[in-house]
C-alpha cells in the first residue's frame, strides 16, 4: 500500500487554523440555477483540514474537499467526485441506510432535526460520505473537521455558535477530543447550550449561551476509545462493515464511469477483489490500473488480466495485501514460529506505526482470517500461513486457543 501525504488543495488560512474547522458549507435549499456552482463563500478556502491535525493514516482522509465543484481527476482532491450525493446512490451497507432512511424520514415527518449519530467501523468505507449524505437529504449545511484540529474550547465554540437549526456537525476521529472540548460537548448534545467559562482561578465566570439544534454526526475507528458520557449522548450508533465484492464491484464500475475509464466487469471485479473490502481503496486501485493502461497499453479497456497484471506491478496481491501485510505475517511466522507478537515490535519491524497498524492493517488481516489478536499478542493463522506459501505448525490451533 502506497503511503501519501495529506494533501490539501490549499493551506488554511490563519482565520482558519483559529477555530480549526473544515468547512462544507452549502447554501441551504439552494434554487436549482444554484446547484452546480460553488458559492463564493464557500470556496475551497476553508475545505482543507491541516494535514498535521489528521491521524496517520495510509490513504488521503476524507476531509480534504467536501463540497466540490471540481473534475474528477483535479490533483489533490479526486476523493469528492466520486462520492455518492444522495442515499439512493450509495451502493453497500444496507443494514446501516435502512437505519438512516428511517431516521431521516421520522425526522422530516416530525419536522424534527436528526438525532446525534456514531458511526464507527476501520477507515476508507464511508463514514464521511454518509455525513454529506445525511445532510444532502435533510437539506442543511455539513460542517467537517476532525478531533485533533479542536485543540481549545474556542475551537468547538466557535464551530458551535455557527450551526443553524438542523445543521449537521461530522467529527471525524472523535475518539481523539481533548477533555476540555469533549466536556463542551455534553451540553451541546444534550440541552443545545454552550457552557463557556471566562477568566481563570477565583474570579472565573461560567457563561450559558443557547444554541440551534443540531445534529452531531461522530466518526471512530475505536469506538472502545470513546468515554461512555459522549457514547451514550449519540441517539444512533452505527457500524460501517467492509464491503463484499458484490458490492465493490458496482462501485468500481461507477467509479470507472465518472472518470471515462473504459473497464469490463471482470476487469472491475479484479479491483474489488483486491480493495480490502474498502471503497476508498477500490477506486484509488482503480486510478493506478487507469495510470497503467494508459501508459504502457495505450489506453486499452481495462480486463481481468490486466487489472492483475497492473495490480501485481503495484504490490498488491490477489488478496489486496501489500507489502507491509505480507511483511507482517512473514515475520510472525519466520521469526515468532507462531508464537503471539506484540504490537509495537510489529511496527518496529515493518516501519509502520502501532496506530495504523491496529486500524489500518489489522482489522482486515483479521476480516480475512488472517491474523487473530490474543491477550499475549498477535498470532498469524494457519490461512496465512498458507497464503504465503508456509506449513503451518501443528500446535497453532493450541495457540489460537482452537
Ligand atoms: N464510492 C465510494 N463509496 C461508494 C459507495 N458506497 N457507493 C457508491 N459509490 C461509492
Amino acid at each position: 500500500m502506497e503511503s501519501m501525504a495529506i494533501i490539501s488543495s490549499k493551506q488554511p488560512e490563519p482565520d482558519d487554523r483559529q477555530d480549526g474547522e473544515a468547512r462544507g458549507d452549502r447554501k441551504r435549499r439552494k434554487p436549482p440555477s444554484e446547484e452546480n456552482s460553488m458559492p463564493k463563500n464557500s470556496a475551497p478556502r476553508n475545505l482543507a483540514v491541516p494535514a498535521s491535525a489528521m491521524a496517520s493514516s495510509v490513504m488521503p482522509k476524507d476531509g480534504d474537499l467536501l463540497q466540490s465543484a471540481a473534475r474528477p481527476d483535479e490533483v489533490g482532491k479526486p476523493e469528492e467526485s466520486l462520492r455518492p450525493k444522495r442515499l439512493a446512490d450509495y451502493i453497500g451497507q444496507k443494514d446501516l441506510k435502512e437505519v438512516l432512511e428511517i431516521a431521516i424520514k421520522a425526522a422530516q415527518k416530525r419536522s424534527e432535526t436528526l438525532d446525534h449519530l456514531l458511526l464507527y467501523g476501520p477507515p476508507g468505507l464511508g463514514k464521511t460520505t454518509m455525513a454529506l449524505i445525511l445532510a444532502e437529504e435533510m437539506q442543511v449545511n455539513c460542517r467537517v473537521t476532525t478531533a485533533p484540529a479542536l485543540e481549545r474550547p474556542r475551537d468547538i465554540a466557535g464551530l458551535l455558535v455557527g450551526m443553524q437549526t438542523g445543521d449537521i456537525l461530522f467529527i471525524d476521529e472523535i475518539h481523539r477530543l481533548p477533555m476540555v472540548t469533549e466536556e463542551i460537548l455534553y451540553a451541546a448534545m444534550e440541552d443545545f447550550r454552550l457552557d463557556i467559562t471566562i477568566g481563570k482561578g477565583q474570579s472565573a465566570k461560567t457563561r450559558s449561551l443557547d444554541l440551534q439544534r443540531f445534529t452531531l454526526v461522530g466518526a471512530t475507528t475505536k469506538v472502545g476509545a470513546l468515554t461512555s458520557p459522549l457514547r451514550d449522548r449519540f441517539g444512533l450508533v452505527q457500524r460501517l462493515r467492509f464491503y463484499d465484492l458484490d458490492e465493490l464491484t458496482p462501485i468500481v464500475l461507477r467509479t470507472a464511469e465518472i472518470l471515462s475509464t473504459a473497464i469490463t466487469p471482470e476487469g472491475a471485479a479484479e479491483i474489488a477483489r483486491r480493495a480490502r473490502g474498502t471503497p476508498r481503496i477500490a477506486n484509488r486501485l482503480l486510478r493506478r490500473v487507469r495510470d497503467y493502461v494508459e501508459v504502457k497499453l495505450e489506453g486499452a479497456i481495462i480486463t481481468g488480466t490486466i487489472a492483475a497484471e497492473a495490480l501485481e506491478r503495484f504490490n498488491v496481491d490477489p488478496c489486496g495485501l501489500d507489502w507491509t501485510d505480507r511483511r507482517m505475517l512473514t515475520v510472525m511466522i519466520e521469526s515468532f514460529g507462531g508464537r503471539p507478537v506484540g504490537l509495537d515490535t510489529l511496527a518496529a519491524i515493518t516501519g509502520e506505526d502501532a496506530q495504523t497498524i491496529e486500524e489500518v492493517y489489522e482489522p482486515y488481516l483479521m476480516q480475512i482470517g488472517y491474523l487473530q489478536r490474543t491477550p499475549r499478542g498477535r498470532i498469524a493463522t494457519p490461512a496465512a500461513w498458507k497464503h504465503l506459501g508456509y506449513q503451518p505448525p501443528d500446535n497453532q490451533l493450541v495457540l489460537l486457543g482452537g
